[in-house]
Formats: C-alpha cells, structure tokens, sequence
C-alpha cells in the first residue's frame, strides 16, 4: 500500500432516518497515516458516518470502501482490520482489566500464546499493568479510556475509529491520549476521530467539518485556515452577550462567537471595526477592539454558522 492511498472513500454517502436526513451525500477520503479530525455541532452526523464507515450501519445510499473491503458487503471481514472505540468505552465492568482484555482477544480470535504477548505489550503501554487486577468498573476516566485504546487496538488494526474518546476525561488524560493516537500513526495506522474540541482539532493532520450532515469544510488545519474569509477581532466588554445582540445581523460581521468573557468576531472588509464600533457605541457598550490570531474556532464558526464547542 504506498502512503497517497485512500484508507477510507466514501461517495454520496447519505443516511436517513425517517424524514430525518443525518448525513447527507458526503464524499470523504482519508489517507494512509493521516490523523483525520471530524469536527461538527451536536447532531451533525458524526457518529452516523463513522457507524457507516465500521460497516455497523446501513447506508440509505452511497458507495464506501474501507481499506480495500467495500461495504457492507465485506463488513465482516473489514472487523478484523479495523478498531472502533466511543466516549461510552463499551467495557466490561465487573471484569478485570486483564479479563476484558483477554475477552476482546477471543473474541478476535487470537490465539492463547499470542494474546498473552500482546496483552502483555499493551498493559505496559498503557500504563495499566499495576491494575491488571482491578475491575473495570473502578478505574478512573483516564484509565477506562486507556483501556479501550488497548481494546480497540489488540488486533492491531490498520485503521482506528474514535468517536468522541477523549469526551468524558480530564483534560491531562486527554493530552496523553493523543500522544498515544500520534505514536500510533507513527507506526502506520491510520486514525479518523471526531472532536468537539478545538486544541485536539489543531493536532489533526486533516479535518472534516460536518453541518447538518454534510461536509461544509475539508482540508488541514493550514489550509482551512488560509481559506477563512476575513480577519477575527477580539472585542472585551463587559456585557459580551449584549455585544452580540448590538451586532446582529450587522452586514459587517460574518461570524461571531462568545469565547470566555470576550466576544470573537470574523468580519470581511477593512473598515469593518469602525462599523462594529460605532453599533457597539449606539447601544450604549463600552469596549475594547483589537486584531487577533484567525484560530480554527473561527473556521468552525464561519463555517457551521454555530455556537463553538466548549473551551478545552
Ligand atoms: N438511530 C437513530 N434514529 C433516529 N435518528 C437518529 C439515529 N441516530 C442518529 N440520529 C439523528 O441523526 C442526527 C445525527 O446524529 P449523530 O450522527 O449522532 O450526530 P453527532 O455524532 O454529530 O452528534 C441527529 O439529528 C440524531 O438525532
Ligand atoms: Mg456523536
């Protein structure tokens, strides 16, 4: 397999439920070794695509091929290459952790001496060999999500899936996380994983943005960024909320957001702050405007038209 090649291609991908349109006729490519973000708002079709990806959802139209296998008519066999984890872990946990592992490698079908290695291997990696005893149940959230990771990638699959992993940890676990997604994609795998944060977004070597099911940006964190219409401010008031309401709808503005106590605000021609100015000033707000850093909240913004995830 040479690196240029496509891991995952998806075309015209769409999934219904009902009247409900969840995904809606994306077309995505993922390459070999590429740490692929999917970003997108609640509801914009994250986990469906993913599903759909992992052959564990039907299609209501579209074509996927995923490693070489399509789906779903190869599904079954595409399980045995990749690995699938979510925010939920899907543990075991009134079993030990060297039991949930030992499960996952029958059920993998490893052989004995090999599990044995393995598990071996990855209890150490993931800093759990001192907890092999432990229930499951009892770990933190850190080492839950460490346990996951090494259940998802027992098999050693050539693709990860990761659909929100880092949602219920604190924000250090976060970080060694994705240390360990980069040592694995050091190591050839490739990684999709979807984010509702910003600083994880930026660590991606590609991004996907979905809205309402449909893929609204796609390139590196770079490329989006230089694609972004317009500049950013940074307006510090002390009525942030009140600010944005002065300014809706102001054919100046292209996107804001609140971000802590300031509100952020993408605008596209130069003579945008005097105009911003002025409105702020005939509601009565006093504040303070300055230029900023474009950052990847502004593609997010500018592109879904939404509020921006929470701060990490
Ligand atoms: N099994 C289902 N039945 C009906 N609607 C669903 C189902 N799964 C997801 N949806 C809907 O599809 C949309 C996309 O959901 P989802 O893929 O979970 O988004 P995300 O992961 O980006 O938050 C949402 O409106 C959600 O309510
Ligand atoms: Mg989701």
């Amino acid at each position: 397999m040479n690196d240029h090649e496509l891991v995952i291609q998806a075309r015209g991908l769409s999934k219904r439920f009902g009247q409900l349109t969840a995904v809606d006729r994306l077309d995505l490519g993922v390459r070999r070794a590429e740490v692929f973000g999917f970003l997108g708002p609640n509801g914009s079709g994250k986990s469906t695509t993913i599903r759909m990806l992992c052959g564990l959802l039907l299609p209501s139209a579209g074509e996927i091929e995923v490693l070489g296998c399509r789906i779903p008519r190869d599904a079954e066999a595409l399980k045995r290459r990749i690995g699938y984890m979510t925010q939920r872990f899907s543990l075991y946990e009134d079993l030990s952790v060297l039991e949930n592992l030992e499960f996952l490698a029958t059920v993998q079908g490893l052989g004995k001496a090999a599990a044995r290695q393995r598990i071996a291997e990855l209890l150490e990696r993931y800093w759990l060999a001192d907890r092999r005893q432990q229930m499951a149940g009892t770990l933190s959230g850190g080492q839950k999500q460490r346990l996951a990771l090494a259940g998802a990638v027992l098999h050693k699959p050539d693709l990860l899936l990761l659909d929100e992993p880092t949602s219920a940890v604190d924000p250090q676990s976060r970080r060694e996380f994705w240390d360990s997604l980069f040592e694995l994609a050091d190591a050839g795998t490739t990684l999709l994983v979807s984010t509702h944060y910003m600083d994880e977004a930026e660590r991606c070597t590609r991004l996907g943005i979905l809205d309402a099911g449909r893929l609204v940006a796609d390139g590196s964190p770079r490329e989006l960024l230089d694609a972004l219409p317009g500049h950013p401010l940074l307006i510090d008031c002390a009525q942030p909320r009140q600010a944005q309401r002065a300014l809706q709808g102001s054919t100046a503005v292209l996107a804001m957001a609140q971000i802590g106590a300031s509100l952020r605000v993408l605008v596209a021609s130069a003579d945008a702050r005097e105009r911003i100015e002025d409105a702020l000033r005939a509601a009565g707000i006093a504040a303070r405007i300055e230029d900023t850093q474009p950052n990847l909240e502004d593609v997010f913004v500018s592109v879904t038209r939404q509020p921006v995830p929470a701060a990490p």
